[in-house]
């Protein structure tokens, strides 16, 4: 069986790679992955050769309609999983088409492509799959109280989130307009290795480690449901091979945090590891919030917990711990995601703040 995962060499993608290539000795994946700043190849280099011989990696683009197509004639997918995206919120705000162009059109490219070879004379070829990774963020904000459930209706405030939102409803259109076996799942916050550290787990490790200013927009009183990407990425197994198509799946951790919580604890493991005295709460500034910031998520994963039998494995203390270690382990990787186009980044979100 042979399955194309798009914007494998991403934070989740990358980690999905693992993941599949180990769990399945018989197994092929390739990969398609544009190499934007948040794509990185080195993510890969700690898969064995008997791993690797099971793997191919495409550059491209998933807007590349002949790349996409050449893929289809070369190889034979059973299934399609599409983690490509534009993914971070402050990014959506300076710079919205991108946003677009990659989550909107470049989803409608994946349907299109896949209808085009999976449908013949009114009859999908047997046992194909699309899963759509998408995001809880399409739900907006809740209050104090409540979770999302896959029939919360979409709200979502960011240009990110919108399209996010929108690609859903273009998935959905393929199932209700043409029979397309499609799945989405929507997650909440991930944190693991190989996260760009532009997002605040390893921005804040990062920061820390260099004695820079850790930011915590507004009153740092927002709250996230953290799940480890290890368990994010057997959720999306799950629904690939036992997903109702057509369906929804909410993934969450359970674990609610504020984020002034998660910087506090961040300060207080990697002190405690390095023994470092300069790691602490002086450290912490409260910036100028992220405008159209979303209060609250939270999950409830009850769907997929009664239909395909998931949970959450992962505990978060102990998450976080074996992620801090990861960065600490793997400093080289940081200092080569963070030169370059980084440093602009940086400026153009925190100077003014
Ligand atoms: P990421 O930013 O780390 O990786 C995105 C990957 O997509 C990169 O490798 C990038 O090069 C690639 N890409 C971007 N544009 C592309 C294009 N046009 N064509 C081909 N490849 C392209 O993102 P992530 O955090 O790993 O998220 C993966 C998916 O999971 C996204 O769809 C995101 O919306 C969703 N998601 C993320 C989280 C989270 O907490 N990180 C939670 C829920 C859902
Ligand atoms: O919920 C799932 C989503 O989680 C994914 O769909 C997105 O791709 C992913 O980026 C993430 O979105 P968030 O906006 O929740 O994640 P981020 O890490 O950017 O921010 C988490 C919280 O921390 C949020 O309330 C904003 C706050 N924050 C973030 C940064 C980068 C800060 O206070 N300071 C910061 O510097």
């Amino acid at each position: 069986m042979t399955i194309l995962i798009t914007g494998a060499a991403g934070f989740i993608g990358s980690n999905f790679v693992y993941h599949m290539l180990r769990a399945h000795s018989d197994l092929r994946l390739v990969a398609l992955d544009k190499l934007t700043y948040a794509g990185n190849l080195d993510n890969f280099s700690a898969l064995t050769d008997s791993e690797r011989a099971r793997f191919r990696v495409a550059k491209g683009d998933i807007n590349d309609r002949p790349l996409v197509e050449r893929l289809f004639g070369e190889e034979n997918f059973t299934a399609v999983v599409n983690f490509a995206a534009e993914t971070h919120v402050d990014r959506s705000i300076h710079e919205p088409e991108i946003f677009l162009t990659t989550n909107i059109l470049g989803t409608h490219g994946l349907l299109r492509v896949c209808k085009d070879r999976w449908l013949a004379h009114g009859t999908w070829e047997e046992g194909r799959r699309f899963v759509q990774v998408s995001t809880d963020e399409v739900y907006g904000s809740l209050g104090p109280e409540g979770f999302f459930s896959e029939t919360t209706p979409l709200d979502p405030h960011s240009p990110y989130s919108a399209s996010k939102a929108a690609a859903d409803m273009m998935v959905k259109a393929y199932h209700d307009t043409y029979g397309m076996p499609v799945l989405t799942t929507r997650c909440s916050n991930n944190y693991g290795p190989y996260q760009f550290p532009e997002k605040l787990i390893p921005l804040m490790i990062i920061n820390a480690l260099a004695h820079r200013e850790l930011p915590v927009y507004g009153d740092g009183r927002q709250v996230r449901d953290w799940i480890h990407v290890d368990d994010h990425c057997r959720a999306i197994e799950m629904v690939l091979s036992g997903g109702t198509p057509g369906s929804v799946y909410n993934i969450g951790g359970g674990n609610e945090r504020e984020n002034v919580f998660i910087v506090g604890k961040l300060i207080d493991i990697l002190s405690g590891m390095t023994g470092d005295a300069a790691i602490c709460a002086d450290l912490i500034r409260n910036v100028e919030d992220r405008p159209g910031h979303d209060r609250r998520y939270a999950i409830d994963a009850g769907k997929i917990e009664s239909e395909l039998g998931w949970k959450p494995e992962v505990r978060f203390e102990e998450g976080l711990e074996r992620t801090i270690r990861w960065y600490l382990d793997n400093r080289a990787w940081t200092e080569k995601v963070i030169s370059g186009e980084y440093t602009e980044f940086y400026e153009k979100n925190y100077k003014n703040r």
